[in-house]
Order: C-alpha cells, then structure tokens, then sequence
C-alpha cells in the first residue's frame, strides 16, 4: 500500500509542477510600476506658438521615463529613460519654438540617460489602386507631410492625450492621434488590445472622414524612428498568439534597436499588423497592413520636420519604413472613411503576448480532464503493480 501511495504522491507532485510551471507561463512573472505626473508645456508661461508639448513623467523604483510628445512640426514622441529618480526635462522655449537648434530640450542630469528612442509621424501617402493590386509604389498622389497640417491643441485627460489635425485637401477630414502612457501592465481597451507595461506608451492613429482624391485610394503611413546611437535598425516578425484579443491575427511585429555587443532589446516600437475601417474596431472591420524594410534616412530633413528630433538630438541616426493599409480584394479607405492603427513604443524588451482568462480556462478543461484520468490511471496501474509485487513475493521456492 505504501509504495501505491508513494506512486501516486510523485505522480501528484509531477501534475503540480506542470500546473506552476504553466501558470508563470500565462501571468508572465512580477509587475512593475510607475507613479505619473503629467505637464503642458514644461516651464512655459503660455500656450507656444506652433504647437504643444507634453511631458509625462513616469518614476520607477530607481530610474524615470520621461515621455515627450510634441506638435511643433511633425508629431513626434520621445522617450529618454534615466537611472535616477529625480532628472528633470529643461526646455529653453525661445530656442525651441524657433526649431533650429539642437539641446534646446535637454534632460538633466545628462549622465543619468541610460537610453533614449523617438518616433516621427512623418507622411501620409496616398495612391490609387485602380487594378486592385495593393502595390504601394504606383499611381502616388503627393504626399501629405504631417510637419505642414494644422494641428489642434493637445486635449489631456489624465495620462492621455488626443492631438488633431488636418491638411488643406482633407475637406472636414482630420488625421488624430491619441497617446496613453500607463504606471502599470495592461491591455487596451479595444481591438487590436496590445499589451503594454510601465515601460511603454500606446499610440493609436486614426484617418477620419478625409476625401480620398480617388474612389480606389489607399493609404501608407510613413514613421521614422531614431534610438540614439543605437538606431532601430531592424523589423522582426514574431507569432502571437490568436485569442479574443486580436482574433485571426498571428503575427506581431517589432521594429527594435539594439546594442552593437548584444542582442538585448534596448528600446522598440511594436504593432499586430491589423487596421481597422471603422470607429469601433471589430472582426468584420479589420484590414491587414504590411510594413516596408527599414531605410537609413537623412537625419537633417528629419530634424528639420521635427521640433522635438531637432532639440533633443544633433546627429541622430534615423530609420524610415512605411506600414500600408489594406491587402487586394480588401475594400477601399472609401469604403467607410475610417482608418485606424495602433503602435507600442517603450524601452527594453517588447511585451510577450500570454493567453487570455478565456483560453487559460478552456485550456485547464481541455488539458485537466486527461491529466486526472491519466493520475487516476497511475494510481490504478501503482495499485496493480503494488499488488503484481506482492503475489511475486510470496511465490513458492521450487
Ligand atoms: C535602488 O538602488 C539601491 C542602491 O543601488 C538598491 O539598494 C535598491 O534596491 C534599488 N531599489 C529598487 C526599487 O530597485
Ligand atoms: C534660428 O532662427 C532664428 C529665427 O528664426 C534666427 O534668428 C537664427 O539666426 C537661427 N539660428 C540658426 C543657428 O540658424
Ligand atoms: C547612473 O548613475 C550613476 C550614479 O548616480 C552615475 O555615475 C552614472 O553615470 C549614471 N549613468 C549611467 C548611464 O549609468
Ligand atoms: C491596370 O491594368 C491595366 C490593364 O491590365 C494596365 O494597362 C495598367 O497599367 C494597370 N495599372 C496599374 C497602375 O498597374
Ligand atoms: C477632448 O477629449 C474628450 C474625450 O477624449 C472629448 O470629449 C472632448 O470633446 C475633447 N475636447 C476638445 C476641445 O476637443
Ligand atoms: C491639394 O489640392 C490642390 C488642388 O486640388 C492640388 O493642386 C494640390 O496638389 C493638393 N495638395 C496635395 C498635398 O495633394
Ligand atoms: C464639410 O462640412 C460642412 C459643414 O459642416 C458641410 O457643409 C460640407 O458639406 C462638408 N463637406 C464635405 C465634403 O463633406
Ligand atoms: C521596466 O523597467 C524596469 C527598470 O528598467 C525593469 O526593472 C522592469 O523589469 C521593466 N518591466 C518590464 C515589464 O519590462
Ligand atoms: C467612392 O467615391 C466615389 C467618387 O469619389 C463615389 O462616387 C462613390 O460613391 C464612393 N463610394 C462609397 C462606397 O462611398
Ligand atoms: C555600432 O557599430 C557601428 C558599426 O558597426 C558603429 O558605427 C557605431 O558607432 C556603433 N555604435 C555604438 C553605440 O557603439
Ligand atoms: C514610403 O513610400 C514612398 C512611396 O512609395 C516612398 O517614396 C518612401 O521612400 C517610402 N519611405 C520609406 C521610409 O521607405
């Protein structure tokens, strides 16, 4: 009986190890927080002219992310991590809004920059598919650059801010943006419900009632991205999982640079490749996006689009790609008017995605049910063996 117990008991241990180890699996470890403070504009006594700038500050236990996003030109977010819990963003505002020198916004102490990355919304393209082919490279109407919209004040609320705006052919149309940075881990609210950390902020894209300047028109938005001497250089398209976060979607994609001597991730900038054509993101309204190869870029039209590239950088190193909306055989912009993408920015590694409760529980069903039956299939087989040994033990001596 002993050893049936003994049997059942390793069998047990074997079953709880499997149950711990899948559990760290879906939580995916510890969590880590941040305290926010948000400001407009950083020591400027009015509204300045040409656009806002926001800074979120985001504390840790001992460093800081400072959060920076601009509408002087180009919109731009910028995010600079540091090892001490007190740097501080100075911004000389004369120097800033004349937009011609570099270290107008500097963030202090200058020793305490561990990393910094930002991302440029540099131009929205447009062409017209008239063959269906969803091929970028034709029949291109000319560029609309984000550094020439009007944009409208940044509209706060709380940890998020909502920036608008329009080019002259837009006719009641509008291009927003809408960034959140969080304390801690969590999902989106909607579709395609990235997962972000403390250590990232989600900006959502959105093209809203713009005329299209044909019936079959289709959009690219071209981003380019610095991560200061360690240029974001690289797309890597990973598997994610598919579950009732961003169903049909299999692929996560992740634009990262990182250090010459390691493959460590030091900052990134990642997106599921899914659009979605209306207000409120669904299955039926879900578009698949492609992204283009990484292109080195001259890093002085960047500076010169970018308020907050041009203060905080003077040589950057900067990586363009384009992502472009809609495959062949998918409606066109026209089809709702409504274009909308999300992005993750952050430093360190990307998020992984893990299974939601949903599938965690349909898993435990699916994959419980077997393991008891194959416990209590052991206890049965210990008990038979148990009892095998002992008929063998007492059989006669010849
Ligand atoms: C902060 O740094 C100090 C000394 O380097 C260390 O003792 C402490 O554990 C750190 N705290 C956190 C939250 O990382
Ligand atoms: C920057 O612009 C201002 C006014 O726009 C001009 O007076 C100044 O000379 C410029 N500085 C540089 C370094 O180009
Ligand atoms: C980090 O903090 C220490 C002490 O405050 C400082 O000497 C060092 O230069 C800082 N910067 C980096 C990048 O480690
Ligand atoms: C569209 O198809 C027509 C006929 O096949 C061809 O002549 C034309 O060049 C195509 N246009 C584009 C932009 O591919
Ligand atoms: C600011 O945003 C909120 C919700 O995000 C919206 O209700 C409000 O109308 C916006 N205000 C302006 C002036 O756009
Ligand atoms: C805007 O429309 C005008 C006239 O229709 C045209 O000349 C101009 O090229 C358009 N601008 C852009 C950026 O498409
Ligand atoms: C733009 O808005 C105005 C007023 O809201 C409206 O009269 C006009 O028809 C709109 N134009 C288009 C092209 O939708
Ligand atoms: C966020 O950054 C902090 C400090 O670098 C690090 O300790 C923590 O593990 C990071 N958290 C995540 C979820 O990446
Ligand atoms: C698409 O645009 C064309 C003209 O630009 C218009 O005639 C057509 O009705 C539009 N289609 C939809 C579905 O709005
Ligand atoms: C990384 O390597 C490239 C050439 O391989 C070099 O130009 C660059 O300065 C290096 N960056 C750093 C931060 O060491
Ligand atoms: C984006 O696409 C346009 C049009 O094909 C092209 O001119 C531009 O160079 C592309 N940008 C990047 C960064 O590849």
């Amino acid at each position: 009986m002993a050893a049936a117990v003994n049997c059942a008991v390793s069998r047990l241990i074997f079953l709880f190890s499997v149950f711990t180890s899948s559990q760290s699996l879906f939580s995916g470890g510890e969590t880590y927080e941040r305290k926010l403070s948000v400001e407009l504009n950083p020591g400027s006594p009015s509204a300045p002219p040409g656009g806002d700038l926001l800074h979120v500050r985001a504390v840790g236990g001992n460093d800081t992310l400072h959060f920076l996003f601009c509408s002087q030109g180009a919109p731009t977010l910028l995010l600079v991590h540091t090892n001490s819990s007190s740097s501080t963003v100075k911004v000389n505002w004369p120097l800033f809004v004349a937009r011609n020198t570099s270290g107008s916004l500097r963030v202090e102490p200058e020793s305490s920059i561990l990393y910094s990355t930002a991302v440029v919304l540099s131009r929205l393209l447009e062409y017209d598919d008239v063959n269906d082919t969803a091929d970028p490279t034709s029949d291109l109407f000319p560029a609309y650059k984000l550094q020439d919209f009007t944009w409208s004040r940044l509209n706060l609320s709380g940890p998020t801010a909502l920036l608008c705006g329009s080019a002259v052919n837009f006719t009641n149309g509008s291009l927003c943006l809408q960034l959140s940075v969080f304390g801690s881990e969590g999902r989106g609210q909607f579709w395609p419900r990235l997962i972000h950390t403390a250590n990232s902020s989600q900006l959502g894209v959105w093209l809203d009632g713009v005329l299209p300047r044909a019936a079959r028109s289709r959009f690219l938005l071209e981003l380019q991205a610095t991560g200061g001497a360690y240029p974001l250089s690289r797309v890597e398209v990973h598997r994610s999982i598919d579950d009732e976060y961003t169903p049909s979607i299999f692929k996560v994609s992740q634009w990262v640079s990182s250090a010459n001597s390691s493959s460590d991730v030091l900052g990134f900038i990642q997106w599921k490749p899914v659009a979605y054509r209306q207000s409120n993101p669904a299955l039926e309204n879900a578009t698949p996006c492609r992204h283009s190869d990484p292109r080195p870029q001259t890093g002085e039209t960047t500076a010169a689009s970018s308020g907050l590239i041009r203060a905080f950088y003077s040589k950057p190193d900067i990586f363009g790609l384009n992502v472009s909306f809609g495959f062949p055989g998918e409606p066109f912009y026209n089809s709702t008017k409504f274009l909308s993408w999300t992005v993750l920015m952050g430093v360190g590694s990307p998020p992984v995605d893990s299974f939601s409760s949903l599938v965690v529980t349909i898993m435990a069903v699916g994959l419980g049910t077997p393991v008891i039956l194959l416990l209590l299939g052991g206890i049965w087989v210990c008990i038979r063996k148990r009892a095998a040994d002992s008929t063998t033990a007492y059989e006669p001596i010849n």
